[in-house]
């Protein structure tokens, strides 16, 4: 068969939607991934998708609608929980699983009596399914047990000659398939993690369940809710692991690998590699790991590398979809590394970190305090105080004693003399902060008010952040330091803002009211992995 290569253009839309209409497949591309469409009301069309992903049969397919107008046909009713989802999250990437109507047909459904519907947010994927006019099933348009495409060379590369065209619509935004969530049972179930997160899900359902098939294999002979889960996903060439630690932990060990390892990393990671590497952009950005994901799986097999470590991303947000698939990539072997387990405690001023740190101390965690280290005579040596002399003057450090509130005065009034402390202090917090680790048994809490701008993020297999309210935050602030409230606001507006260590967290501990129990879920967590 010969493929027409379609440009992005209204001219390529209007022939994808004739090729569509008239029962053909075409690959077209959705914000997620590129998706290989056919009518999803015509047995005969959705066959030809089977046919060339070489997909099971019993594998059902999403049906994509343009218009919300196109739903009601396709399932025997539309619940409220079901619309509450639509207008909040589509057009976007989320699929809604509900009871189908007698219109689609078993092909679609792979055999179920349900149907998963999606209204896709990518302008041409849109403009495709007004022009074919017909709800279009669409699988990701790889061949079935390669990655899906997020670039049209990929697509091309996997369906050329099986398909009669596909449609060039540059890279996918989002970059890992749709959330699917399924409303077919008591309570709303997320069967797939994507591009929608589950807690925004919760924001506008309440209560939702995580299908047990998100983070852990499927037990021999136990049945699969989304029947996609039960198949072998993308299995890179190489023998590839997830490693479970810190990023410097992560580089010791790959490093220590012989020739012939490469590593899927986080920018963050990337110069601490003597191994080639293949980077998902920062360990903060889930977003934007999620994004070059596959695209950095098929590059892995370009590279030809028995085997490959990828690091352990942060599973909140979107973070969940990139964990979902590397573990499927990885066969679910999840391995963690040698070392201390270090967990970085962040968060806005009067957040109350110090309270949340004393709180987990009797639950089993080693404290390492940056702040008291900061008043030992460790950090503030004599070659520090020499530096510190140099850099803000002679008279701070008269004598050999550090006058701590002059040099607060002076390192803290602009930003590059605040820089400049750091430059000179870090290093030797770095030592003493290693040294202390090294001495602490089991988990490790590191609080570390400059933990991101000193680097000691690096050694931190987790992060645990710590916020509270603007309000309430002042309130704590003004109360303990004695500050008025233009004294306090003005503190916060020289530190970063509190969405800053929510993006970073691994987990978000809110400080208000009575903790006790989110501190002891905390321990849970960040001790159990
Ligand atoms: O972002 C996406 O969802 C992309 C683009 C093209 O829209 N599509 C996509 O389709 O990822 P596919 O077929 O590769 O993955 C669909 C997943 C499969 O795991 C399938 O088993 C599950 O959704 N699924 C579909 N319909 C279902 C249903 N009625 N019940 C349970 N699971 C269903
Ligand atoms: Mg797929």
């Amino acid at each position: 068969m010969v493929t027409e290569k379609l440009p992005g253009t209204p001219q390529g839309t209007a022939r994808a939607g004739a090729i569509l209409r008239a029962g053909g497949v075409a690959a077209i591309p959705t914000e997620t991934v590129y998706g290989l469409a056919a009518n999803a009301l015509d047995p005969e069309a959705v066959r030809k998708i089977f046919a060339a992903k070489g997909r099971p049969a019993d594998n059902p397919l999403i049906v994509h609608i343009a218009s919300l107008d196109q739903w009601p046909p396709l399932v025997r009713e539309i619940p409220e929980a079901a619309r509450k989802l639509a207008e909040a999250f589509w057009p976007g990437p989320l699929t809604i699983i509900l009871e189908k109507s007698d219109r689609i047909p078993m092909e679609t459904s792979g055999g179920l009596d349900t149907v998963g519907v999606r209204c896709p947010a990518h302008p041409l994927a849109r403009a495709v399914i007004q022009a074919a006019g017909v709800p279009l099933a669409a699988p990701s348009a790889n061949l079935s047990g390669r990655p899906s495409p997020t670039t049209f060379a990929h697509a091309w590369e996997d369906l050329e000659g099986r398909v009669d065209a596909v449609l060039d619509g540059g890279d996918c935004g989002v970059g890992v398939e749709s959330t699917v969530v399924s409303l077919t049972g008591e309570r709303a179930r997320v069967l797939r993690p994507g591009g929608v997160t589950v807690d925004s899900i919760r924001g506008v359902l309440g209560p939702v369940e995580l299908d047990p098939a998100v983070t852990a294999m499927l037990a021999p002979g136990q049945k699969a809710a989304s029947p996609g889960m039960k198949y072998k996903h993308y299995a890179p060439k190489a023998e590839l692991a997830v490693l479970d630690g810190s990023p410097e932990a992560f580089a010791r060990f790959v490093n220590a690998q012989e020739q012939g390892t490469a590593a899927l990393c986080f920018s963050e990671t990337e110069p601490l590699l003597a191994r080639p590497a293949l980077c998902l952009g920062s360990r903060y950005d889930g977003a934007e790991q999620a994004r070059r994901l596959f695209e950095a799986l098929h590059r892995l097999d370009l590279l030809g590398v028995k085997r490959a470590y990828a690091q352990m991303p942060n599973r909140r947000g979107v973070g969940l979809a990139v964990y979902n698939r590397l573990l499927r990539a990885a066969a679910f072997r999840v391995e963690p590394l040698p070392g201390p387990r270090v967990v970085g405690l962040v968060g806005p001023s009067g957040a109350g970190k110090s309270t949340v740190a004393q709180g987990l101390a009797p639950m089993g965690f080693s404290l390492v305090d940056c702040d008291r280290l900061t008043r030992s005579p460790q950090v503030y040596n004599p070659d520090c105080l020499r530096a510190l002399g140099r850099a803000f003057g002679e008279d701070l450090v008269s004598g050999g004693v550090l006058d701590r509130r002059g040099l607060a005065e002076r390192a803290f009034r602009d930003q590059a003399s605040r820089k400049l402390l750091g430059e000179i202090t870090f290093p030797h917090i770095e030592r003493a902060v290693r040294r202390e680790i090294a001495g602490c048994r089991g988990t490790v809490l590191l609080d570390a008010p400059t933990l991101f701008e000193s680097g000691l993020d690096s050694l931190c297999g987790r992060i645990l952040t710590v916020t509270a309210p603007e309000k309430v935050r002042l309130e704590r602030v003004m109360a303990r330091d004695g500050l008025t409230k233009a004294q306090a606001l003005e503190r916060f507006q020289a530190q970063y803002p509190a969405e800053f260590y929510e993006a970073r967290g691994d987990f978000v501990l809110e400080n208000t009211g009575d903790i006790s129990r989110l501190l002891e879920e905390a321990a849970r967590e960040l001790k159990g992995g």
